[in-house]
């Protein structure tokens, strides 16, 4: 198993490109399902999660092929209905192929997202959007099990909450449904808007994607398209967090400043100077940030993938932060590592009362899961001495070309294998 070592005392400067959007491109490949032909993705970033649900396509009668940044996905003939279990309990983001697999196929056999490192994450509002749509669905030896033998059809739905992951199974599942559908209290979060002009340039009727209310027509007959994915919010928010809180001065390249506003609203009151052109960011950090106070929220709030890293800045900023976790209340694998590190943070439920230090102690941790992993890198290079982080798979899932891109940067990480222990 891999770890990374981490030496401190280093400040992250220079330009970083940054990659495709994981979040994005995972429904966008889910998306082909609906379009037979062969479908052209672009700016798809080389990870494990993207690996991972080109095997579950694969498994599902698709052919994938990676040529360079693209991804492209050929769904014209499908030969199964049914994702299994070993590979929905590596990454949950699986269960986007039940909609897609309803509307083309008219069942699927789905099984259950397992628990995750930080709390349950229900998959209810997907079923209940399914439900909505005209599907009979049971819950059978872990697997969800779904038909709809007379298709899909429009309806109005309304969330209970703005699910991301609900939000584009329903879209997807709705382009293929007869008449309309409406999703009220839909998620606004930039992949919805993304996962909306891919299925719209397949020939989908979406509108209204990045607003509350989405208005699907459906029965449109999709068709393979060449589309784009998103820049990866997530992973520039972490090296401009890596600026702010190293004292460094990093540009995010190919990103989408739009996309990032609360975090340079959060970057701004620690201090840091941040200034945004078309198409990138700079972030000049402080010499020490000032603590802050963070909550997270649905889009355009402050996002949860980002509270991990705020929590490793907040450990050595001037002064005691408060970051406040309402999207996962269990989110907070990442603190008792953060603790080996020298942190001080109490935690109560959701609250994280963060005491800034002016630095950490280099320690061995374990990181629990892949936004946690990345705040670990942060917090080493802050860190005296060297930091030695296990289980660093995590972030294979999620960051494209982790290393390269921070020793780019001045950082000095290493991976090193480490030794099974029997
Ligand atoms: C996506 C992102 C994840 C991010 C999250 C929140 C992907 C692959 N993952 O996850 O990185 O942290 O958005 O921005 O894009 N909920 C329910 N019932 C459901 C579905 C969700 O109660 O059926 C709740 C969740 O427990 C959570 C909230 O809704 O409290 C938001 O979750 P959701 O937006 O669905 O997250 P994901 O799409 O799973």
């Amino acid at each position: 198993m891999d770890k990374f070592v981490v030496e401190g005392g280093t400040r992250l400067e220079g330009p970083v490109a940054i990659s495709g959007s994981k979040n994005a491109a995972l429904p966008i490949m889910v998306a082909t399902l609906l379009a037979p032909g062969e479908t052209r993705i672009r700016r798809v970033p080389d990870l494990r999660d993207v690996v991972t649900l080109s095997r579950l396509l694969e498994l599902l009668g698709a052919t994938v092929r990676r040529e360079e940044g693209d991804l492209v996905i050929d769904t014209s003939n499908l030969t199964s209905t049914e994702a299994p279990y070993d590979l929905v309990k590596t990454m949950r983001a699986s269960i986007y192929v039940l909609g897609p697999l309803l509307a083309r196929a008219e069942k699927a056999r789905v099984s259950l997202p397992g628990g995750c490192a930080w709390g349950p994450r229900p998959v209810d509002l997907h079923l209940k959007g399914m439900a909505a749509l005209g599907a009979h669905l049971e819950i059978h030896e872990g697997y969800i099990e779904a038909e709809a033998p007379d298709g899909l059809t429009g309806a109005d739905i309304l969330l209970d909450l703005p699910s991301v992951g609900a939000t584009a199974n329903i879209m997807m599942a709705a382009s293929e449904a007869r008449g309309v559908t409406w999703i009220r209290n839909a998620a606004r979060e930039p992949e919805i808007p993304a996962l909306a002009a891919a299925l719209n340039a397949m020939g989908a009727l979406v509108r209204g994607a990045g607003t509350s209310d989405i208005r699907i027509e459906g029965a449109v007959g999709l068709g393979a398209a060449a589309v784009d994915n998103i820049p990866d919010r997530i992973e520039a928010g972490t090296f401009l967090v890596g600026a702010a809180m190293t004292g460094g001065d990093v540009t995010a390249r190919g990103c989408e400043p739009a996309h990032l506003t609360a975090l340079c609203a959060k970057l701004t009151e620690t201090g840091a100077q941040v200034t945004t052109g078309p198409d990138w960011i700079r972030v000049r950090g402080a010499a020490r940030p000032r603590a802050l106070k963070v909550t997270t929220d649905f889009y355009p709030g402050f996002p949860t993938d980002l509270q991990a890293q705020m929590m490793a800045l907040a450990s050595v900023a001037d002064g005691t932060s408060v970051l406040t976790e309402e999207i996962y209340s269990d989110r907070f694998t990442h603190v008792p590592e953060l603790v080996r590190l020298g942190a001080r943070i109490e935690l109560d439920q959701n609250v994280a009362v963060v005491e800034g230090r002016s630095g950490l102690d280099g320690a061995h941790v374990m990181a629990t899961d892949l936004r946690a992993s990345a705040a670990l890198i942060l917090a080493g290079m802050v860190a005296r001495g060297e930091t030695h982080i296990s289980r660093v798979y995590h972030i294979d899932r999620g960051y494209e070309g982790i290393e390269q891109k921070l020793a780019d940067l001045g950082a000095v990480v290493r991976r090193e294998t480490e030794p099974l222990v029997t």
